[in-house]
């Protein structure tokens, strides 16, 4: 992955280059990465800060050779593919993840992961793997209400971090993970995922599309949901929904 790859100085979003990329039929692997994005967004239509050679904001393609399923099992491997990739870069914090894809430092968000795709019927023709990670923020790139549930890695380590060499480390870990994944399915994924998750456990408030949901989630299913015990003790599996207070 990382091949073909375009380096820009200031976007819009990676997202929407890539698309055009995408289009015009560029391959599996192609990737997009920006110094500054002006309107760099994350999920559930929300903005994402992306101020100017202090991050990592980029969007990968992948084609899948085989029709997947609109599950959120490749937003988890991103996930873990991130998870790892930090932690092999700064090995003395500790990274957990937050369902789906938020990865956290005590409790604070240092990253986040978009996936977007142009589906037809069931079958996924491409799909654009947006990751921003807050690698050198300060403290005065964020507002004073993001300052209080985010944190960039350099604010929460005291290092500089070397973009290039964590980029080069996500893309690898990416590329191993996504052919277990085409090999084996989501098994080891799922595997890999829990072990690093910061959800499960504890009761957690869930806001999902229908109305919020209060539960312990145990584990994920097989396609990438959430499993959840209820109150009554019945189970229930999440696909979407934004988690929020837990313990
Ligand atoms: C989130 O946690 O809400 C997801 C944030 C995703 C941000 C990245 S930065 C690179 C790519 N381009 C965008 O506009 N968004 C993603």
């Amino acid at each position: 992955f990382g091949r073909r790859l375009t380096l820009l100085d200031v976007v819009d979003s990676t997202q929407n280059e890539l698309r055009l990329l995408a289009e015009r039929g560029a391959e599996e692997g192609t990737l997009v990465i920006a110094e500054q994005q002006t309107s760099g967004r994350g999920r559930m239509g929300r903005s994402w800060v992306s101020p100017a050679g202090k991050g990592i904001w980029m969007s990968l393609l992948l084609r899948p050779p085989v029709p997947l399923p609109l599950t959120p099992q490749l937003t988890l491997l991103a996930a873990v593919a991130l998870s790892r990739a930090i932690s092999q870069q700064l090995p003395a914090l500790e990274i957990g993840i937050k369902w789906p894809n938020d990865l956290l430092v005590d409790g604070k968000k240092i990253s986040g992961i978009l996936l977007e795709s142009a589906a037809e019927d069931e079958r996924l023709n491409y799909i654009i793997v947006g990751m921003g990670i807050s690698a050198n923020l300060e403290a005065e790139d964020y507002s004073e209400e993001l300052l209080s549930k985010a944190i960039s890695l350099k604010m929460a380590s005291g290092q500089t971090v070397d973009r290039s060499a964590l980029i080069a480390a996500v893309l690898e870990q990416f590329e191993q993970l996504y052919k277990l994944y085409l090999e084996q399915g989501f098994a080891p994924i799922r595997t890999l995922w829990e072990a690093r998750s910061v959800t499960l456990g504890k009761r957690t408030e869930l806001y999902t599309p229908q109305g919020t949901v209060v539960g312990v989630p145990l584990g994920l299913d097989d396609m990438g949901g959430l499993r959840i015990e209820l109150p009554d003790g019945s189970a229930r599996t999440i696909y979407s929904a934004e988690v929020g207070a837990s313990g």
